[in-house]
């Protein structure tokens, strides 16, 4: 299978699952929009594609990934809500309370998030205390990069200084690595935790998926940064010129579009440089290839 097949195999398998969440009417209905709208499910299939790099089935990882994907959307939601970023196009389709009206689509994020833990705490598995303990690591690590030391804390300091503060390199780099870098860390270390409740992992492999993530996670916000300015809203799925709007400050507000070409470049090679530290029970060339082709995305 060559790499586009592989992501469109792996893509379908989460689509599939996620359809058999939240079928009802009402709030339901609100939570489904959105989880359903679309995206690329980046986070679910690194869960999954992490999970066989230590020597899993895509299947033992599925519910963490959908779990992860909940959590996302649910970020996504509140993201686009007036009080943040006031965004109208999400996903190609209109936001969430545009549709649902603002009270509603906070609501839907509420409950996709608590839908997350569910999912990941009950993901099915072997009756063993190595699944047990792999229920217990996915749910922590998910929790973790969720709260304040992770996505909520990051988008506090991204939002606050909206219009008032020029961040340095620096202090977007840590904002980024929260607000984007936690969840996707979450990603790939719970298909590593995945794998390991039901077989001896090597200890290298969670080591080395934390710094995959985290060099992928800066590539990835630099990226949608640049797409905010010289992407096409029909592509890209979301409005152009949203962060000016906002009056944001950004890596491109700082740097410029060239030096962060060279950025995102060099955290991919990082990303890419760090899957050798593991020792894998199958080669991670999808999650390399995955990385260079997120360091191109147009949408
Ligand atoms: C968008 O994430 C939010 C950021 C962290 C930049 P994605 O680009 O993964 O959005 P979807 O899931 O494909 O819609
Ligand atoms: C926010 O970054 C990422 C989240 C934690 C949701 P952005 O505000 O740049 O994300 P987009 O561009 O709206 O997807
Ligand atoms: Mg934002
Ligand atoms: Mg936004
Ligand atoms: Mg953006």
């Amino acid at each position: 299978m060559d790499f586009a097949q592989e992501m469109e195999t792996a893509r379908q398998m989460v689509e599939t699952r996620l359809a058999e969440f939240f079928t009802g009417r009402g709030l339901e209905e609100a939570m489904r929009y959105s989880l359903l709208a679309g995206g690329k499910r980046i986070r679910p299939i690194l869960t999954m594609k992490f999970c066989e790099a230590a020597g899993g089935t895509p299947e033992e990882a599925l519910d963490f990934g959908c779990g992860v994907e909940m959590l996302h959307t649910y970020s996504l939601i509140h993201d686009d809500l007036p009080c943040m970023d006031n965004d109208d196009l999400r996903r190609g389709k209109p936001t969430n309370h545009k549709v649902y009206g603002e009270c509603v689509a906070t609501l839907a994020g509420d409950a996709l998030q608590a839908a997350a833990c569910q999912t990941v705490l009950s993901a099915a598995g072997p009756d063993t205390a190595a699944w047990r303990s792999a229920l217990a690591l996915a749910g922590r690590i998910l929790a973790e990069s969720a709260g304040v030391a992770g996505m909520c804390g990051g988008q506090y300091d991204d939002t606050i200084g909206d219009g008032k503060v020029v961040h340095t390199e620096a202090e977007l780099t840590a904002i980024n690595d929260r607000k984007t870098g936690a969840l996707l860390r979450a990603a790939c270390m719970m298909g590593v935790a995945a794998a390991s409740g039901h077989r001896k992992v090597d200890d290298s492999c969670m080591d080395a998926a934390r710094e995959y993530a985290t060099n992928l996670g800066l590539a990835f916000q630099i990226r949608d940064d640049m797409l905010d300015v010289m992407g096409d809203a029909q592509e890209f799925g979301k409005p152009i010129g949203s962060d000016a709007s906002n009056e944001k400050s950004t890596y491109v507000t700082i740097l410029g579009l060239e030096a962060c070409e060279e950025r995102v470049l060099a955290y991919t090679k990082q990303a890419k440089d760090a899957l050798g530290k593991g020792t894998w029970r199958k080669d991670p060339e999808f999650l390399r290839q995955l990385a260079d082709s997120l360091a191109l995305r147009r949408k």
